[in-house]
């Protein structure tokens, strides 16, 4: 059956002998890629909700808990770029192994991922953006700096009249900033997004190090607070602390480390891709890992759990002993890194979209036609700018951040399925990099995503059905006739 077939190795590598776009990723640019696209919201922002209300002071396991589940993830991930070194990322390995209509199904929830990752980033930046303005008492109006969900929900909380419209004009405005670079070159995101970096490493350390100082060992007990069982608004009970409240924590921290799979999306780009593009994989989720664990760890040791702020934990805890020009350095560190994210998502949804459309499964002229002179997909990329910008400016956080994780979560158990699939299947391929216990880690990764999955609220689980619907939906009516192994 067509759905079922697959593109063989030999064809990715005439592809990838083929391709216009320029090769200058080095390791350490690739590594730096995927710290670019890890660090952000997750750890800027999430940290408080998590430690707060689910966690306490076992937030550092949550952080240990999905970072071993991505671990598993990320090195299927980096044996598949091995082998298949395509800027498809999860999508190509799909279509190597398990065949087309699966393949089509999980480029269809990288968008999901990357391209609700970036919105969910965007919304983010605003957010910090308006914070960093505040510091200089320019307040912009809620209505032009929240969606109207958020607009209204604040400015009752407030006692003010709600507004009849909203717009998250930071939110829009980033978007095309960072997409102008995009359209600019590949060398120009990656020069940017390396000096970010080095700012969003350098304010890491500095939190890590200077708040080493302020810890207060009684704020740590207990390590795991007594489990709180309440009524939420809607009805539904909710679960706090315990191990069942780290394992909560766990899955909303799982969006912290979004991103390590972004370097695969370059290997289009990189010099050595056989080689680095595992090496960054795994270098850059294991140096993010650390990283979390020794934050999360600070923080909760400086200031009590249940004191934490919800909002911007990281800056606060700073307030909170004092050192408020610290306030103003991790702001605006948080509001340049979140750039980098945004940065990262987006050029890695754009080159999921060549993957795709080489293949003949999304229209070549929209997804596959390089700008003649900066060589890259310039129209895919206004698109991506468009939607983003748009979704961002009227949608709340939390609605596009759950349907990114969940997007994520089965692009992960599904690429190792696909990586144990091309080991079993194809034994004899050269595999620079061999995913250690391959059945072992792979199944260990299918089970841990697929576990978070069922924690996701059932809201999201209809959006992505729907979602998924309609790409199914896409793929009978328009990319089953128009792939190139239909046509050949
Ligand atoms: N991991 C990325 C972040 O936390 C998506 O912003």
């Amino acid at each position: 059956m067509s759905i079922w077939r697959t593109k063989p190795v030999s064809a990715f590598e005439a592809d990838m002998k083929k391709s216009d776009l320029k090769r200058v990723l080095t390791r350490w640019g690739l590594t730096s890629l995927g710290i670019g696209a890890i660090i952000g919201g997750g750890i800027f922002t999430l940290t408080g909700i998590a430690a707060h209300d689910f966690a306490g002071p076992a937030l550092a396991l949550s952080f240990v808990i999905a970072g071993i589940g991505c671990l598993f993830a990320s090195l299927c991930y980096a044996e598949f770029a091995s082998v298949l070194p395509v800027e498809g990322s999860a999508y190509a390995y799909a279509y190597g192994t398990v065949g087309e209509l699966f393949a089509w199904f999980i480029g269809w929830n990288l968008i999901l991922e990357y391209m609700m990752g970036a919105t969910t980033v965007a919304v983010a930046w605003s957010g910090y953006f308006c914070k960093f303005l505040h510091l200089f008492h320019i307040d912009i109006p809620v209505y032009l700096c929240n969606d109207l969900a958020t607009a209204t929900e604040k400015c009752l909380a407030a006692g003010l009249a709600a507004p009849g419209f909203a717009f998250n004009l930071p939110a829009f405005l980033i978007t095309w900033v960072v997409t102008a670079i995009l359209i600019k070159g590949i060398k120009e995101a990656a020069s940017t997004n390396n000096v970010i970096v080095i700012v969003k490493i350098a304010v890491v350390l500095f939190v890590i190090v200077v708040g080493a100082f302020y810890i207060n060992t009684d704020n740590w007990t207990p390590f795991i607070p007594d489990k709180v069982t309440s009524i939420g608004e809607d009805g539904k009970e909710i679960v706090k602390f315990g191990f069942g409240g780290v394992l909560t924590a766990a899955t909303i921290v799982f969006f912290a480390y979004i991103g390590f799979d972004a370097v695969s999306t370059q290997a289009g780009e990189a010099i050595n891709p056989k080689k680095d593009v595992p090496f960054a994989i795994i270098a850059s989720l294991v140096i993010c890992t650390v990283l979390y664990i020794l934050v999360s760890l600070v923080l909760t040791g400086m200031v009590r759990y249940d004191q934490l702020d919800k909002a911007a934990p990281v800056a606060s805890a700073f307030s909170g002993i004092g050192i408020n020009w610290a306030v103003f350095i991790i702001t605006l560190a948080a509001t340049a890194g979140l750039t980098s994210v945004m940065l990262v998502m987006m050029l890695g949804q754009t080159r999921i979209f060549l993957g795709m459309a080489k293949d003949g499964l999304l229209p070549k002229g929209m997804f596959g036609t390089l700008h003649p002179k900066f060589k890259t997909p310039y129209r895919s990329t206004i698109l991506v700018g468009a939607i983003v910008s748009i979704v961002g400016a009227v949608t709340p956080i939390g609605k596009i951040s759950e349907m990114c994780s969940m997007g994520t979560l089965l692009a992960f158990a599904m690429v190792c399925v696909a990586v144990m699939m091309l080991r079993y299947k194809k034994p004899e391929l050269e595999r620079p990099y061999r995913t250690p216990a391959v059945y072992l880690v792979g199944c260990l990764g299918v089970g841990f995503n697929i576990f978070l999955m069922c924690f996701v609220r059932p809201e999201t689980w209809v959006a992505f059905m729907i979602w998924g619907g309609i790409g199914i939906a896409v793929y009978f009516l328009y990319s089953r006739r128009n792939s190139n192994l239909h046509n050949q």
